[in-house]
């Protein structure tokens, strides 16, 4: 096994995926909902996603994947010790629908169910996050770290709407808006949990959490803010759970329990 030959894979992959997304954002699109009517699929994130699970499965037939559009076609995640590669193809798809251009795949490789490295590409403004562990976090080939901000009344923080019409978790959302835009320098919501989580890694955002978001959303974006130096836990406390639907990263251990202590607790699905 050699994790450098599957990075070098990976990151052409990668950077073919965006070529379509790119190509396409400014076109018309064939769209379908999935879970509900904001939440949308397109022909170029099924595209990418045949692409890259493609693209390794040709080169590594044992590797197993958990993308996001090959689940919601009925597959159960399921996240074994094997070489697995967790695929968001377009994370932001509302964006991508509009035309917003932030947007991006998103792939993480674990082995052993650890995360060996991450990639969040967006191809429109050019943005390549990438981690590989123990290797510190880069955006396009230059290093990056997060602010290390540890007061809540200083931070940026970035969190999401989310793609769900369930009113509970809606009020979870406007309930901890509420608590928070009193509390923070400013809050952001761009549409991309993936990218979210990329803003905190390079110091732009200080703090980002979601409830209801998938381990393809976060999986790249975790391994990317804890080797940019930030910390990634459960929105409750302590250690984060992949498979949970919940994630907060922070640039400080100090600003995320001060994160933890404010918020209303959401438990969605497991994925
Ligand atoms: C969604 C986006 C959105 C977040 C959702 C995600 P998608 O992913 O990241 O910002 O709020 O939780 O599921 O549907 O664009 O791939
Ligand atoms: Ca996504």
């Amino acid at each position: 096994m050699s994790l450098d030959e599957y990075y070098d894979v990976a990151l052409d992959l990668v950077k073919q995926a965006g070529a379509i997304i790119r190509e396409k954002i400014d076109r018309p699109k064939d769209i379908a909902m999935k879970s509900c009517d904001v939440d949308l699929v397109t022909e170029s994130d099924k595209q990418v996603e045949k692409l890259f699970i493609g693209g390794i499965s040709s080169r590594y037939p044992d590797h197993r994947f958990i993308g996001e559009e090959t689940t919601a076609s009925g597959l159960k995640a399921q996240l074994t010790d094997a070489p697995t590669w967790i695929i968001d193809p377009i994370d932001g798809t509302m964006n991508f629908v509009h035309g917003l251009p932030h947007t991006c795949i998103s792939v993480a490789l674990l082995v052993d169910k650890v995360t060996e490295m991450g990639f969040v590409y967006n191809p429109i403004i050019e943005q390549l996050f990438i981690a590989r562990r123990g290797q510190g976090a880069s955006l396009n080939g230059k290093p990056i770290k997060v602010s290390g901000e540890k007061e809540l009344k200083k931070a940026l923080l970035m969190t999401e709407m989310g793609t769900s019409r369930n009113p509970e978790k809606i009020k979870t959302v406007m309930d901890n808006l509420q608590i928070l835009v009193p509390k923070v320098h400013g809050v952001r919501t761009l549409g991309s949990a993936a990218l979210n989580m990329c803003m905190v890694a390079m110091g732009g955002a200080d703090v980002n959490f979601e409830f209801g978001v998938h381990v393809w959303d976060f999986a790249a974006g975790d391994i990317i803010v804890r080797e940019a130096g930030g910390v990634v836990i459960d929105p409750a406390g302590g250690s984060l759970d992949l498979m949970s639907g919940r994630v907060l990263c922070a640039s400080s251990m100090e600003l995320a329990n001060e994160i933890v202590k404010q918020l209303v607790q959401y438990y969605p699905e497991r994925d």
